[in-house]
Order: C-alpha cells, then sequence, then structure tokens
C-alpha cells in the first residue's frame, strides 16, 4: 500500500519566499503522476518535502496511510533519482547499485526462546542484507534495466543513458513503495531522452510501485503520466489525464503550457444574438454552434471579451477564398518530416502556427507552401476554447476550482498590461 497524500501543504523558505501554496493531492498506490510547470513553480520542493529532504511549513503528507511529517528520508519508504545522478567513479557499477544495500537494514522476526527451548514471544529485530540478498537484488535490476553486461565497468566506461540506467537502479534495488524522480533525464540529448521515456514506460510495468516524477517537459509529462499535476507559482493549476488537460484545460496558462506547438490566441469578443453566441475573428463572424453553443445557453454567459484558442492541428487550410476562412500569409514553413509548421499571419496582425501533416501534400503542393504566399485557414467551433479575458479561466469548464480561478485572477487584476493588448476587432 502506498498511496501518498498531501493535504494543505505550504512550504516558506526564509521569510516569505513561498515556493508552494495549499497543496492538495491524493495519489492512488502504483498510480504515475507528473508534476509539470515552468522553471521554479514549486515541482522539486514538493517531491523534496514528500522524501523528507526539505521540512513542510504547513500541512499534511501521508505515505501508505502514515504520516511522515517528522520521519527522516530512510524511513519514509521511499527512493528517489535525481537530474544530476553522481555515481561514484571508482565504484564498480554493481557496486553503485549495490551501495544503499549495503546501509539498509530489514526488520526479521526472531523467536525468543525459554530456556527449555519452548518459543515464547516473537521480536522484530534489523539486520543487514548478505552478500547473496545484495548480489541478488543487483542481479534482478541491472536484468529489468538492460545493464547486466555492464556490472564491471566503471561509470566513465558507460554512456550518458546507460548512467542514467545506473542511477534508476540503484534507486530500484531498495524495493521502497514510493519512486521519486526529479528531472532524471534533462541531461540526456533528444534522442536518449526519447529512448529513455519509452523505457520509463516499459519499466514502470515490470515495478510495481507508485512514481512520482517531476519535469519541465510537457512532452515526457504527457507520455509517461497517468495524472499530470500543472503547477505555476508554487499552485497547483490543474489535475487530470494528460487527454483531461489537452481537451479542456482550466485555463490559459494550462492551454498554452500543454500540446507543441503550443495552442493559438485570438484576443477578441464573445457577442450574442437571437441566434446564439459568435465571435469576430479577423473581420470573419464565427456562429459557435454544437456543443459549445449548448454550454454556453445553459450556463447563461454573457458577452465579454475573450481569449478564444485553437491549436495549430486543429486549423485546416485552403487556397481557395471563403466567407467563413480568414486570410493570412505565410511568414515561415518548418518541414517537421511527419508534418509541416506554418507561421503565418493574418491581415489584423495575428501570428498564428497551423501543423499540417505532410502525407496529403504533392511534391507540386508542397512547393507553393512558401514563405509570402497567401492562403486561409478555417477551423470548426467544436475544437475551440474560449477563456474569460479577465481571469484566464476556462468559459467551459465546470470546475470553479479555487485554487486557480483565484490565482489567476488576482494575477490578471493586479496587472493592466493583458487588458490593455485586448484589441476589439470589428
Ligand atoms: N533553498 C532555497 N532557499 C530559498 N528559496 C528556494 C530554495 N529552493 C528553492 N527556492 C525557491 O523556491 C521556488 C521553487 O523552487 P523549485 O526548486 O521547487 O522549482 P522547480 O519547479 O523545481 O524549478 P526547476 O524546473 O527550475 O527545477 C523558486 O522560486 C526557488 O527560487
Ligand atoms: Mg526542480
Amino acid at each position: 500500500m502506498a498511496e501518498v497524500e498531501l493535504t494543505g501543504v505550504k512550504k516558506v523558505y526564509g521569510k516569505n519566499v513561498v515556493a508552494v501554496k495549499d497543496f492538495n493531492l491524493k495519489i492512488k498506490d502504483k498510480e504515475f503522476v507528473v508534476f509539470v510547470g515552468p522553471s521554479g513553480c514549486g515541482k522539486s520542493t514538493t517531491l523534496r518535502m514528500i522524501a523528507g529532504l526539505e521540512d513542510i511549513t504547513e500541512g499534511t503528507i501521508k505515505i501508505g496511510g502514515r504520516v511522515v511529517n517528522d520521519l527522516k528520508p530512510k524511513d519514509r519508504d521511499i527512493s528517489m533519482v535525481f537530474q544530476n545522478y553522481a555515481l561514484y567513479p571508482n565504484y564498480t557499477i554493481f557496486r553503485n547499485i549495490a551501495f544503499p544495500l549495503t546501509l539498509m537494514r530489514i526488520p526479521v522476526e526472531v523467536p525468543v526462546t525459554d530456556k527449555d527451548g519452548n518459543v515464547r514471544d516473537v521480536k522484530i529485530k534489523n539486520r543487514k542484507l548478505t552478500s547473496q540478498e545484495i548480489a541478488d537484488r543487483v542481479a534482478n535490476a541491472a536484468e529489468i534495466l538492460g545493464i547486466t553486461e555492464y556490472l564491471g565497468r566503471r561509470p566513465r566506461e558507460l554512456s550518458g543513458g546507460q548512467k542514467q540506467r545506473v542511477a534508476i537502479g540503484r534507486a530500484m534495488v531498495k524495493n521502497a513503495s514510493v519512486f521519486l524522480l526529479d528531472e532524471p533525464l534533462s541531461n540526456l540529448d533528444a534522442k536518449l531522452r526519447s529512448q529513455m521515456r519509452s523505457e520509463l514506460i516499459e519499466l514502470r510495468k515490470k515495478i510495481d510501485t507508485t512514481f512520482i516524477y517531476v519535469t519541465h517537459d510537457q512532452v515526457e509529462a504527457m507520455t509517461l503520466a497517468d495524472r499530470i499535476v500543472i503547477m505555476k507559482d508554487g499552485v497547483i493549476q490543474q489535475v487530470g489525464t494528460p487527454t483531461e488537460l489537452f481537451d479542456m484545460p482550466q485555463n490559459l496558462f494550462v492551454a498554452e503550457f500543454i500540446g507543441s506547438p503550443k495552442m493559438n490566441i485570438f484576443r477578441t469578443r464573445l457577442e450574442r444574438d437571437a441566434e446564439g453566441y459568435f465571435v469576430n475573428l479577423c473581420g470573419v463572424v464565427k456562429r459557435i454552434d454544437g456543443a459549445r453553443g449548448e454550454i454556453f445557453r445553459k450556463k447563461d454567459i454573457q458577452p465579454q471579451d475573450i481569449v478564444l484558442g485553437v491549436r495549430p492541428e486543429h486549423i485546416s487550410l485552403s487556397n481557395h477564398e471563403n466567407p467563413e476562412a480568414i486570410p493570412c500569409v505565410i511568414r515561415v514553413r518548418e518541414n517537421m518530416g511527419s508534418s509541416f509548421h506554418l507561421h503565418v499571419q493574418t491581415e489584423t496582425g495575428e501570428e498564428l502556427i497551423v501543423r499540417v501533416p505532410t502525407a496529403p501534400f504533392t511534391a507540386a503542393q508542397v512547393e507553393k507552401l512558401v514563405s509570402g504566399t497567401r492562403i486561409y485557414i478555417t477551423f470548426e467551433s467544436g475544437v475551440t476554447h474560449f477563456f474569460s479575458a479577465e481571469t484566464e479561466v476556462n468559459l467551459l469548464s465546470d470546475s470553479d476550482d479555487a485554487p486557480v480561478s483565484v490565482t489567476v485572477a488576482e494575477e490578471s487584476s493586479s496587472a493592466e498590461e493583458p487588458r490593455k493588448k485586448l484589441r476589439r476587432i470589428s
């Protein structure tokens, strides 16, 4: 059993650096949870508080149902992998992995007998692991990680990815119920990172434990997580499956953080007439029909300044004029192999990115998608996202989650800048 539960957790460094605020989260046994967010948002601090490497200013942390606030790291049944894997350079890989086991003690039941040899009681004593037990655990971890053949080598004789696997092996051998990883892949090159990501997905199937993984990379979060916890300025912005975050971001911050290239935005105004809701985008009136229009009607959303978002992959393009389509000019074409990223500009100056799969295009068509070409873009209202310009909260969202809306609202109302940027399109 290794549920992890954080209730009202807060961390203040020194007198006034508030790194984490009112963090509430219940992580299920064997769940893979990823903390993601920009640099300085409090991911490592939260992980280190769970590990017991940082004191908690306020709140409670439970691991396996037990409050661990005052327990030392070694007593919390956790193991941790850091970004800087710090292997001992003069030890063999075997000794590097075995090292934590040499310090470990395991509880054993020892019978207490009387002078006639009858068992009167059972006492729990802690004993060291035997050399054989250590060798077995190292061999098992090495096999799972595919590093058996390197056990006799020294760290300098391994590649970055292999060293990272050794660091994971060193944490694995403890058989802890919670596995904490802080940016374990960030000092690997892009190709190795992607390989290690798939290996972590495989590893997760083989070791039956709870994972809490910290990264600032949304791709890692999307590919690894059962649930993502997205943070900003020490506050949870949203908790959900990768699909939930992608399809229904609670606020503009989440919308722009998840997805690559990031979501395009238009600052405009939501209007309402007898037929329903509509927006005016670069001179083109787009009616909001279908499910989204229905939700607006049900919630009786009032006309207001909004930020409209549409993901690059949800935009279609054509070379024919059409009253529904927004005219644009291609500025830059990036060939990503399986798709193009077209950086386009509307007549009213908005810069957008359109992602188009390479496949349906013939070589002759591709030739035409060059800088300076005029194209027309369209998208369905079913793939658009609507955020309040004032609070940046998703107007379609059901949740009135206080930490999300309050924080964002405070920031945007204290700063005049975002409002000044609002441009009404008529
Ligand atoms: N020991 C410390 N003393 C004072 N402030 C600290 C300390 N450690 C972290 N902070 C501050 O707390 C905030 C959160 O830091 P944290 O290391 O948790 O961020 P992070 O999300 O892990 O960022 P990164 O992606 O850069 O690793 C930051 O503003 C940071 O400057
Ligand atoms: Mg960090």
